[in-house]
């Protein structure tokens, strides 16, 4: 028997986003801006790019800042829809919730995930090895705060451990990346109306019932960007090439910048590639933007003002002659002239930092 290709994925994208405060107060993870788009827009960009244009989003928190961001995201290509948690019911019972609209082979996708895998290779893995559910892995330094996943030696799953604590050995260095294709059917295992986790729970009785469960180790780019760093690196990432950019920011790209419609750069000032400049954009005279920057729609940077390595969302006005190097900045935040803001710094979305302070200590 041939499984159909899948056609279908369910984004989980019900977190709280606690661990990307303050951003996060301002506007719900799934869809802060990634390189001037909605997060979403990345993960929707790379399902279409595998024929999956039937696409579930199971949210529970913030779910009207979601929609206003992404509709049904006809213009991405594929078709959302929403399934609505009135209390969180866990990443098992998120996917449960999708149960009723899914069917066949299906992707789940955690939507905080920035990958460029080769989803289609998925597929091919998990139809060769007679898999009922694939997990994609990954490598990673820090592996405790992921969920690991130990294999045998033809692949399949052994064990599914989720974030062991200090005092337990560390048994491997693989991880679940948070990418899955699983067998519908399998979702009917998952107990309707309660908190499940699909770490904790699905996936370990998974195992415990011996239904084939394989990890899939693939050479792609792979970053969780559930925290501010990690959030910034990843724009960097995209922008600098390590990642595979499958939806481009906004606007025309011009000697290795991007700049969106009506975005406009003083005849003295430096804009250093990469960099991504949104819609109507103002960049004042001697002022230098990137490389490494992202600036959101309609913010202004000042005469004299340098922004390095960082992102800037919506409306940001930067005063003369202030540096911004490596943090990020929240909508319609002001900064004084002569600020600094340095590496690792994230300023609230509406955050007022006066004139010549310092924040950050190491922008030099
Ligand atoms: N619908 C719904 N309901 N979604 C949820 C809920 C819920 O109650 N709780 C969390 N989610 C969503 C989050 O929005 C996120 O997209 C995804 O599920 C994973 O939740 P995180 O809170 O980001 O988990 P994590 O990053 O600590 O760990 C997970 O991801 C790692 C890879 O990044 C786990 O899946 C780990 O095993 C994995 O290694
Ligand atoms: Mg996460």
């Amino acid at each position: 028997m041939t499984a159909e290709r899948p056609v279908q994925a369910v984004i989980l994208a019900g977190g709280q986003g606690t661990r990307l405060r303050p951003l996060t107060h301002a506007r719900a993870k799934p869809v802060v801006p990634l390189l001037n788009r909605p997060f979403l827009a990345h993960q929707l960009a790379l399902l279409r790019a595998h024929g999956i244009a039937d696409v579930i989003l199971a949210c529970s928190y913030r779910v009207d800042d979601v929609r206003r961001a992404l509709g049904d995201a006809e213009h991405l290509g594929v078709s959302l829809r929403y399934v609505v948690e009135e209390e969180p019911l866990g990443t098992g019972g998120g996917v449960r919730n999708a149960a009723d609209l899914a069917a066949g082979t299906i992707f789940v996708l955690n939507g905080d995930i920035l990958t460029d895998v080769d989803l289609s290779a998925m597929v091919r893995f998990h139809e060769a090895h007679g898999a009922r559910a694939t997990i994609f892995i990954t490598r990673v330094a820090d592996p405790r705060q992921y969920g690991l996943v130990e294999l045998d030696a033809d692949g399949r799953v052994r064990r599914f451990r989720e974030k062991p604590p200090a005092d337990e050995p560390l048994t491997t260095d693989t991880v679940n990346a948070g990418a899955y294709l699983l067998d519908a059917a399998l979702l009917g295992r998952i107990p309707a109306g309660r908190v499940v986790s699909i770490e904790r729970e699905f996936f370990p009785e998974l195992i415990a019932d011996g239904i084939p469960c394989f990890g899939w180790p693939a050479p792609a780019y792979w970053r969780d960007i559930g925290s501010p760093a990690a959030y910034r690196e990843a724009q960097l990432d995209l922008l600098e090439g390590r990642a595979r950019m499958l939806l481009p920011p906004p606007g025309a790209l011009r000697d290795g910048s991007w700049f969106g419609d009506g975005a406009v750069a003083a005849a003295d000032a430096r804009i250093v590639a990469p960099t991504a400049l949104g819609e109507r954009v103002h960049v004042a005279a001697r002022a230098r933007v990137g490389p490494g920057a992202v600036v959101g729609p309609e913010s202004r940077i000042g005469p004299g003002a340098v922004v390095e390595g960082a992102v800037l969302w919506e409306r940001v006005e930067v005063g003369e002659d202030a540096l911004l190097q490596g943090c990020v900045v929240g909508a319609d935040v002001r900064i004084g002239a002569r600020a600094r803001v340095g590496p690792d710094v994230v300023l609230e979305s509406g955050a007022v930092i006066p004139e010549r302070t310092t924040l950050g200590g190491r922008a030099s």
